[in-house]
Formats: C-alpha cells, sequence, structure tokens
C-alpha cells in the first residue's frame, strides 16, 4: 500500500464568528467541525494525519487528545501554501491530501475517487459549480478543456469572474510533487499570501495533468465563516438526517424539528414528535413513541416504550413496554424491567427498576434496586447522601411505599412491606409489614381558630 498523509488546514482564526472557541471547534450536529473532517480522513486509512493549527492552538490541541493526529504549528498565517509548508518535514512517500478543518461534510468516498486520479503525472482537484461563486478561487481552463490555473476572486480579471466553476480547496497530488512546487509558491497577489490554488499552474506549466472531480452534492464542500453558515449548514445536515430516518420507515411528526447530535437508530415504526434532540448513540426499538421536546443521550428504549413530553433521558436502558414522563428526568445509571413506569416529574439515578413498578410522580430515586410490582407513592425521596458518601436503597418485590415517605440509605425495605404515607424510615423494613415513622396525629375538641381583632 502506498503511503497517505492528510493535511487539515485550520491554523485561521475564524474572525467573522466573533467567538473565544477556535472557529473549527464550534459543532455541527453536536460534533465539532474538524472531528467531521477526522473522522472522514480516518476512513481512508491514512498513514499519518496532520493538523495545521495556529489562533487557539491549545485548545485543538486539548480537544483533539488521544486521536492518531500530529500537529503542525503555523505562528503566523501567511497562506493556505505556507500553511500546507508547515506540515511539510513530516509527510512520506507517497500521496499528500489537503483537506479544511471548516469544511465539515466532506465524504470519504468524493475523497477516495479524487486520491486515485493521482500518479507521478496527474494530479486531483476537487472543484464545484456554483450559481454564485462569490469569494471562491475560479477554475480557468484551455481550449482542451483542462485545468491549467485557479484565480482568486480579489485577483481575478471581470471576465474570470464570470467563471461558475469555482475551487474547494480540497486537493490531492504526491509528496514528491507537492516538495517540488511549495518552494516555488509567491506572496506577490492582492492579499499577499502563499497561495496554495497556484499549484494548479505549476503543475499544468510542467506537463503534470489537473484532474478535476466534483462532490455528490455541494454541501460537502460547502465552508464555514460565520454563524448564519453554520446554522444553515446544520439544517441541511438535519434534513439529510431527517429524510434517511423517514426512508427507514420512522414516523416524523415534522423532519424540520429533528435534532440528531449522533446516531440514531430505530426499529419499525417509531414516531418522535417534534423538537425532539437525540444525542450520542440512541436506539429506539420498535413501535417506540416520543413524545415532544424530549431529550434523549446514549440511550435505549425497548420495544413498544413511550416516552411522553418533555422528559430528559441519558445512559437509560428500558427493557419494554415501559411509560416515560412527561416531565420525568432520568439520569445515568437508569435500568428499567419490562413494563416499568416512571412518571411526571419523577428524577432516577443509577436505580434500577423492577418488572412492572411504578415510580408515578414527584420522586427521587437515586441508588437504589427496586424488585417487581413496587409502588413509590407521590413525593417519595431516597435519601441517598449522607453529606460525604451515597448509599443504596433496597426495595424488595411488591413493597408499598406511601407518599411523601424519605428512605434514609443505607435502608431495605422487603418483600411485601408496606411503609405508611410521611414515614421517616431508617432502619430496614421487615417484609410484610407495616412501618409508620410519624409523628402521631392529635386532635384537640372542639376547637376554633382564634378571631381577626376589630380595633
Ligand atoms: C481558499 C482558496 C479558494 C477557494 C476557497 C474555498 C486559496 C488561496 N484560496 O480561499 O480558491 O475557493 O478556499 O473555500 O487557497 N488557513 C490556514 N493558514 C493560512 C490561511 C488559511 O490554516 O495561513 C486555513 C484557514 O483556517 C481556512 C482555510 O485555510 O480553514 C482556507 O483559508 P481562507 O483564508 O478561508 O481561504 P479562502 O480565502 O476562503
Ligand atoms: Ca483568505
Amino acid at each position: 500500500m502506498q503511503e497517505l498523509d492528510i493535511v487539515i488546514l485550520a491554523a485561521g482564526k475564524g474572525s467573522r464568528m466573533r467567538s473565544q472557541t477556535p472557529k473549527v471547534l464550534h459543532t455541527l450536529a453536536g460534533k465539532p467541525l474538524v472531528q467531521h473532517v477526522l473522522d472522514s480522513a480516518f476512513a481512508l486509512s491514512p498513514t499519518r494525519t496532520h493538523v495545521v493549527i495556529g489562533h487557539g492552538a491549545d485548545q485543538l490541541r486539548d480537544a483533539l487528545e488521544g486521536q492518531n493526529v500530529s500537529f503542525a504549528v503555523q505562528a503566523e498565517q501567511k497562506g493556505t501554501g505556507h500553511a500546507v509548508a508547515q506540515a511539510q518535514s513530516q509527510w512520506g512517500s507517497g500521496k499528500v491530501l489537503v483537506l479544511y478543518g471548516d469544511v465539515p461534510l466532506i465524504q470519504t468516498d468524493t475523497l477516495r475517487a479524487l486520491l486515485d486520479q493521482v500518479d507521478d503525472t496527474h494530479m486531483g482537484l476537487l472543484t464545484v459549480t456554483l450559481s454564485d461563486p462569490t469569494g471562491y478561487g475560479r477554475i480557468k481552463r484551455n481550449e482542451q478543456g483542462e485545468a491549467v490555473a485557479i484565480v482568486e476572486q480579489k485577483d481575478a480579471s471581470r471576465d474570470e469572474l464570470a467563471i461558475t466553476e469555482c475551487n474547494t480547496g480540497i486537493m490531492a497530488m504526491t509528496s514528491e510533487q507537492l516538495s517540488r512546487w511549495l518552494p516555488k509558491l509567491s506572496d506577490q497577489n492582492a492579499q499577499g499570501e502563499y497561495y496554495l490554488t497556484d499549484v494548479i499552474e505549476l503543475a499544468s506549466n510542467e506537463g503534470t495533468r489537473v484532474c478535476t472531480a466534483q462532490p455528490q452534492s455541494a454541501l460537502e464542500v460547502e465552508g464555514i465563516n460565520n454563524r448564519a453558515q453554520m446554522a444553515r449548514l446544520e439544517r441541511a445536515y438535519q434534513s439529510q438526517l431527517a429524510e434517511a430516518l423517514m426512508e427507514q420507515g420512522v414516523a416524523l411528526a415534522d423532519p424540520a424539528r429533528l435534532d440528531v447530535r449522533g446516531s440514531l437508530t430505530c426499529g419499525e415504526d417509531v414516531f418522535i414528535d417534534v423538537g425532539c434532540v437525540f444525542e450520542g448513540k440512541v436506539r429506539l426499538e420498535k413501535g417506540v413513541r416520543v413524545g415532544p421536546y424530549s431529550v434523549i443521550k446514549n440511550s435505549t428504549l425497548g420495544p413498544d416504550s413511550t416516552i411522553d413530553s418533555h422528559s430528559v433521558v441519558e445512559d437509560t436502558v428500558g427493557a419494554g413496554d415501559n411509560q416515560i414522563g412527561p416531565f420525568a428526568r432520568l439520569r445515568p445509571g437508569t435500568r428499567l424491567a419490562r413494563g416499568a413506569k416512571i412518571g411526571n416529574f419523577v428524577e432516577t439515578k443509577n436505580a434500577e427498576v423492577g418488572e412492572g413498578s411504578k415510580i408515578n410522580h414527584l420522586s427521587y430515586v437515586g441508588d437504589a434496586r427496586l424488585g417487581r410490582g413496587v409502588n413509590v407513592g407521590a413525593g417519595v425521596i431516597t435519601c441517598n447522601y449522607d453529606g460525604a458518601n451515597k448509599h443504596q436503597t433496597v426495595i424488595e418485590d411488591d413493597a408499598f411505599i406511601g407518599s411523601n415517605s424519605a428512605l434514609v440509605a443505607p435502608v431495605l425495605i422487603g418483600a411485601g412491606a408496606t411503609v405508611g404515607a410521611g414515614s421517616t424510615v431508617t432502619r430496614d423494613v421487615d417484609g410484610h409489614s407495616l412501618a409508620l415513622a410519624r409523628s402521631q396525629q392529635t386532635q384537640k375538641t372542639p376547637w376554633s381558630r382564634p378571631a381577626k381583632k376589630t380595633s
């Protein structure tokens, strides 16, 4: 296999974003722009991947830590040609592919097609025809139709400005060709920069053929410069995801009001109402219905479950036939057995809820294990935290916890036990018994309320 070096340019400031965060770390579908590019790059199994950094270099290093990339620092931004040259000492003897950290949706197949054209006498250039080419470098072709140069907007004549075939910036060549051309770039142009685009003319002049390829969709090569473009690309991307989901048979109340920030896989006959956000890896099995304005993150919901509106579900696994919400908050480590029900204003965390058990209203159940058929009344709290450590509450099968009880962990409620409403339970309760831990009701008869003074 021939070596492949991928160079990703990400040194620019992105000043039009007006942000403390470097442009390429802004997120599209919940993932940094540069990470989208890296994921497409890694799919090509490159020998090495270089990220050229400058503005926000430390933030970029931190954000990309642990990934198989090396960094090349471009201290001063003297143009795209100068940026690529910063990685020159690190690349090998095969092909070099140049990508941009702010062009997030580039697809691996498009890049592969471009790379396939590269050899000792051919280079590859990705171009796109745009109805409004403003700002882009224009592709100049000779009478034979061969690409012979790129002229930047700011350097273009009136005739050249009329060209609609544009430079995407993405190109590929052998490292030998690139190393030969880079030292020949000059900054004698309108922007006083070393333009990478000038390699096209150098290639053409020495008889190296410039082969052009086009992306499947113009979205692939759209770059981000400001927040408005960012928002537009996000919507376009989300709308593609929504189309794909509907093709797979998912019913969406409104494909324009869905946000997937990660991967969402669905079984048959899943219905998703408006305004839902899916983050990380989410799986909805057959017949799951998600009510409006719910947020589901890194969770799997078993068949025929219903999540009613405004619920937030994170790191949760439901076995199926579960009913969640409205207004439920399932925090990490929630495990629902078949038919378990979590109702409105209930918060769970690290909680196993057994088959058919119900926590219907206004409760907090954390660090707890509930058996089958348990009924937790309204306003029940598992007091799992003593100010220093977390403790567990165990509620065995068929226990009944009366409303507004506080279960002070560690504590065990035995099978079939009943806890009277309003109890503060500090000791274990034996199975099949009644625990009452509240002050006795007293009564004074007759009793009349004091009357209001009349002055
Ligand atoms: C560049 C191309 C233009 C093309 C357009 C596509 C050049 C000279 N022009 O123009 O033909 O149509 O992209 O979007 O290449 N960067 C660095 N260091 C630098 C300069 C730039 O890392 O010194 C990075 C930027 O962070 C950015 C990318 O390179 O991600 C492109 O730079 P930018 O200045 O935006 O290029 P354009 O003027 O848009
Ligand atoms: Ca520029």
